[in-house]
């Protein structure tokens, strides 16, 4: 092969930190990604709706790269390299300019077609199609594009700095260039990969969510108070936080459309939701995000 050929991106099974990593959605997880794509090198476009919460999330990746500084699980000077690497934009055109995209919308089957149809259209011929979805069916979100193959489903964890896992879902098409991509993306990242089948929930989220569900089955039962099933979990479990605690974290209307997506998709009694989720959610206390959920959390610093 002479040196001259050019090289396609698409077909490269080896992640490059030269490549733009663009995110969709700049919340909880969407900053978080960011954050971690920045600080293993590559140049990363964190985009939302509009430019408030694109500034939010930006916000939110400085906070987790100041954390993880002060913490010293990063070096010197990292913390500003990767922030130096992290632009944001307001809608999906600037998908274009990426080789690795990856959706972290809310969970809501319809929001995420409508994401992937704009960015089939949006994005390279060869970028990555992924989705950080907790427990949609991949095959699912990609059922209206022209072509599904090339969308696969990269959970990350939350906090996703301090999450060593990544959980890869090849969608029924998924080509296997695309599952190797993925993966040696996530290993770029220093993350440990485990595969699971495209299944509602896939295996953490499914049995995440049974988890949080039976804790909050126990609270509006009156079996104990919010406070000692935190504690009990902790304690007797050795978890580092308890479910409510996990549950305010992750948010309360995440945790309501896992247990929806987890219903419709086995319409099983074990994920039935809890009224507790609903009531919490009508009542906007969806957690840290919104600064109350199960606990209530007090407004944070604006970074610097
Ligand atoms: N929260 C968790 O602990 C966690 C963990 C793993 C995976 N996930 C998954 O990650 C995804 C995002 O969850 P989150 O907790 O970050 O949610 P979030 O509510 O914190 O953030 C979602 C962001 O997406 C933005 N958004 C809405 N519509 C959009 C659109 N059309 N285009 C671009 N951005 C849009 C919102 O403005 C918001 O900033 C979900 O699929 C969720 O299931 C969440």
């Amino acid at each position: 092969m002479s040196g001259e050929e050019p090289i396609d991106p698409g077909s490269d099974p080896r992640a490059s930190v030269s490549q733009r990593v663009f995110v969709v959605g700049a919340g909880i997880m969407g900053s978080g990604i960011a954050a971690q794509c920045a600080l293993a090198g590559y140049p990363v476009t964190l985009e939302d709706v509009s430019e408030e919460f694109a500034r939010r999330g930006l916000a939110n990746a400085t906070r987790a790269l100041e954390h993880a500084a002060e913490r010293a699980t990063i070096g010197p000077g990292e913390k500003e390299a990767a922030l130096a690497r992290i632009d944001i934009a307001i809608g999906l055109r600037r998908a274009d300019s990426a080789e690795i995209v990856i959706e972290a919308a809310p969970e809501n089957l319809a929001l995420k077609r409508a994401v992937f149809r704009e960015l089939e259209g949006a994005a390279r011929p060869t970028a990555l199609l992924a989705s950080n979805t907790s427990s949609l069916p991949i095959t699912e979100i990609g059922q209206e594009l022209a072509d599904p193959g090339r969308l696969i489903g990269v959970h990350f964890f939350n906090p996703v700095l301090q999450m060593p896992l990544v959980e890869l879902i090849p969608g029924h098409t998924t080509r296997p260039e695309v599952v190797e991509r993925a993966r040696a993306f996530s290993e770029s990242l220093g993350k440990t990969v485990v595969s699971s089948r495209d299944t509602p929930g896939f295996v953490t989220t499914r049995a995440l969510a049974v988890e949080l569900n039976e804790a909050a089955w126990m609270l509006y039962e009156g079996v104990a108070t919010k406070e000692d099933i935190d504690t009990a979990y902790r304690l007797g479990f050795h978890h580092p936080m308890g479910p409510f605690q996990l549950a305010d974290l992750v948010g309360i209307d995440t945790a309501l459309a896992i247990l929806e997506v987890l219903w419709e998709g086995f319409r099983d009694p074990r994920y039935r939701a809890c009224p507790i989720w609903r009531t919490m959610v009508a009542a906007k206390k969806l957690g840290r995000k919104s600064g109350e959920g199960f606990y209530v959390y007090p407004p944070r610093e604006p970074s610097a």
